[in-house]
């Protein structure tokens, strides 16, 4: 069902819709789950991309689940991102000895996550993976790989389910395509 024209964002190509975004976070919970079987997870959000995404995946896990949030400020913006990184919401919990699954929205250049993973494993946990609704390998610059992946996307700029572009369009249940990237 189209949505309302006034409706912000509908004039933007949808890219995932909300049906394929669940079929494919059903598909990749059911993974996750099988691969963990009888050992608890701690689930750790990165703020601000992740939220959605982590709500509809640990609703679907079949295991015993703890969840906490990071959140990072980096400098530069998405075209032309600096590499570095701040924390500015630390974990709540200790990691060490646990099972760890991170939850992303997007892996883009990779400098985010490497950061995250040195800030991780430092603190010693019994295993770290991570999970990316999306993959735009294309613009990689670091060597970091998910160990799960949502979707791989060509080399253009999304929006809605928890992406954003200046902080707008995150609410959007769709994954969409905007066409002039920000630079
Ligand atoms: P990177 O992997 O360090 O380059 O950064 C990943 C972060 O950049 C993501 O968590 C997003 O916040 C942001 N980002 C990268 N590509 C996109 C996009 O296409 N749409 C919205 N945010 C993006
Ligand atoms: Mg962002």
């Amino acid at each position: 069902m189209p949505m309302d024209s006034a409706a912000p964002g509908a004039e933007l190509e949808i890219l995932y819709d909300a049906d394929a975004i669940a079929r494919r976070g059903r598909e990749l919970a059911a993974q996750i789950s099988a691969d963990y079987r009888g050992r608890p997870l701690r689930v750790i959000g990165i703020l601000k991309g992740a939220w959605v995404f982590l709500a509809d995946l640990v609703r679907q896990l079949d295991l015993e689940v703890t969840v906490d949030f990071l959140s990072f400020a980096s400098y530069g913006d998405n075209a032309h991102p600096s590499g570095a990184v701040k924390i500015t919401k630390d974990l709540d919990q200790s990691v060490e000895g646990l099972d760890v699954l991170v939850v992303e929205d997007i892996l883009d250049t990779g400098q985010t996550f490497e950061y995250l993973r040195g800030v991780l494993e430092a603190h010693k946990p019994r295993s770290l993976k991570v999970v990316t609704l999306l993959d735009k390998p294309s613009r990689r610059v670091r060597p970091v790989q998910a160990d799960y992946v949502g979707f791989t996307i060509p080399d253009v700029f999304v929006v809605g389910y928890g992406l954003d572009h200046a902080q707008k369009y995150r609410h959007l249940p769709d994954v969409r395509v905007l066409p002039s990237p920000p630079d």
